[in-house]
């Protein structure tokens, strides 16, 4: 919807989409279509991109982007947005980022990485703060299981290595010691060397108000998080300018975004937690609604190599999002449940309703996944933003729906 609405972008084609694709939103937007893709397949990628004429492909996921999509475009001379696969290892295996970290001197928590059950429990053990286990692999974003005592680390290590939990992307894991302080997301867009670091957001991961209950993709985001200029100078000295230098002395430079989990420890140290390839949701629809300027220009400008800083600008507004899911979820959710006040939600003042797991069905909007909607609204104030996205989310109704309410406090 952002690109559709980007000045230089004549239309969209979505793969595979949802059903946000076929509605036009407030404002003037290009055409957007939809089309049934198998997206990890990067030879049925590219075909679809020639068939469509397609100027510029964005691959948005983790998953296309470790399969080598943006590969195989370029090798055909399409121009893509995103990391080769070589690069986007820094997502796809968390054991190649934490060792990448090591050898970079990028401040990162303690860690082992081990295929062996056996070497896990000694360490766990052996380190009191052992708390964390990661599968190595892609887990759609629940492979970090946080633990809080020796028993749970183990199980969670056992379950894994073990157990068969997560499949493949299991078999080997991380034991990260659990670190304190404040967490936030720091994107990045960059050509491999130049780099423009987008307004800073923070994520709300667990399902319950107050971050109780368990983990998930992501409940809500509010941006932009006010930082210290000294803490964001460290950031990119001591984690995103060591990350692309690596990457390019690798000989596997980094294009695309950039986004780094940072845990600021109690001292000022930043820690990164993991690097994602892409852009984090629901923080980008926070972080989208605080550009101004051409987003698709600014993609553009980095998939030829020359990153064009100008072609967005940060505007002085706050943006926020609050996530209503179906019922279940983070667990299996309930889908095909009719969404009711849509209309009376997207016409709040301030406010935009993102898809996220909706469909069609006869012609009628259903769920059609564990995160439903995205409920964004902007304002002057992040106290705004909250106010407007909060009335707006009371609106929404279907079974089981369920959203944070401290989203931004
Ligand atoms: P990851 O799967 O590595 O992206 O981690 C997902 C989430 O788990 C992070 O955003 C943190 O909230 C939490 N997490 C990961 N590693 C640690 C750690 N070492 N200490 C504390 N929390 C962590
Ligand atoms: N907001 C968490 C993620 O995108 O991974």
């Amino acid at each position: 919807m952002t690109l559709a609405r980007a000045p230089s972008v004549a239309s969209v084609v979505v793969a595979p989409g949802n059903a946000g694709c076929t509605q036009s939103g407030r404002g003037a937007v290009a055409p957007i279509a939809r089309r049934a893709l198998d997206i990890n397949d990067p030879a049925a990628v590219v075909a679809a991109a020639k068939e469509e004429k397609i100027d510029l492909v964005v691959v948005g996921p983790e998953a296309p982007l470790c399969r080598g999509v943006v590969d195989a475009l370029s090798a055909a001379g399409i121009a893509a947005f995103g990391p080769t696969a070589a690069a986007a290892r820094l997502e796809g295996s968390k054991a190649y980022m934490k060792r990448f970290a090591k050898e970079q001197n990028i401040p990162t928590a303690p860690f082992v990485v081990t295929s062996d059950y056996a070497e896990a429990a000694r360490f766990i053990d052996a380190n009191p703060r052992a708390r964390v286990v990661k599968a190595d692999g892609l887990a759609g974003g629940k492979g970090a299981v946080v633990t809080s005592s020796v028993d749970e680390a183990k199980r969670a290590a056992r379950d894994m290595l073990m157990g068969g939990r997560f499949g493949d992307a299991g078999r080997t894991v991380v034991v990260d010691a659990l670190l304190e302080g404040v967490e936030m997301s720091v994107h990045v867009v960059t050509d491999g060397e130049r780099y423009l670091v987008l307004p800073v957001a923070r994520d709300y991961k667990r399902v319950g108000d107050g971050g109780e209950g368990p983990n998930t993709g992501g409940m809500g985001a509010i941006g932009p998080i006010v930082v210290d200029p000294k803490l964001m100078k460290r950031i990119e000295q001591e984690v995103i300018q060591p990350t692309l230098a690596g990457m390019r002395e690798a000989g596997t430079p980094y294009r695309g975004v950039l986004y780094a989990g940072i845990m600021v420890a109690p001292d000022g140290t930043p820690n990164l937690l993991e690097h994602n390839v892409r852009f984090g949701d629901p923080e980008t629809q926070v972080l989208v609604h605080l550009l101004d300027g051409d987003l698709a220009e600014l993609m553009a400008s980095v998939a030829a190599g020359e990153l064009d800083e100008g072609a967005v600008a940060v505007g002085e507004r706050h943006a926020m999002v609050v996530v209503a899911a179906a019922d279940g979820y983070p667990g299996p959710p309930r889908e095909g449940d009719l969404v009711g006040g849509m209309e009376q939600a997207a016409m709040q003042e301030g406010v935009r309703i993102v898809h996220a797991g909706t469909d069609l069905q006869g012609g009628a909007l259903v769920t059609a996944g564990g995160r439903v909607l995205g409920v964004v609204a902007i304002g002057e104030s992040a106290e705004q933003a909250r106010t407007r996205a909060y009335r707006a989310a009371e609106k929404l109704s279907w079974p089981g729906i369920h959203f944070r309410r401290d989203i931004g406090t």
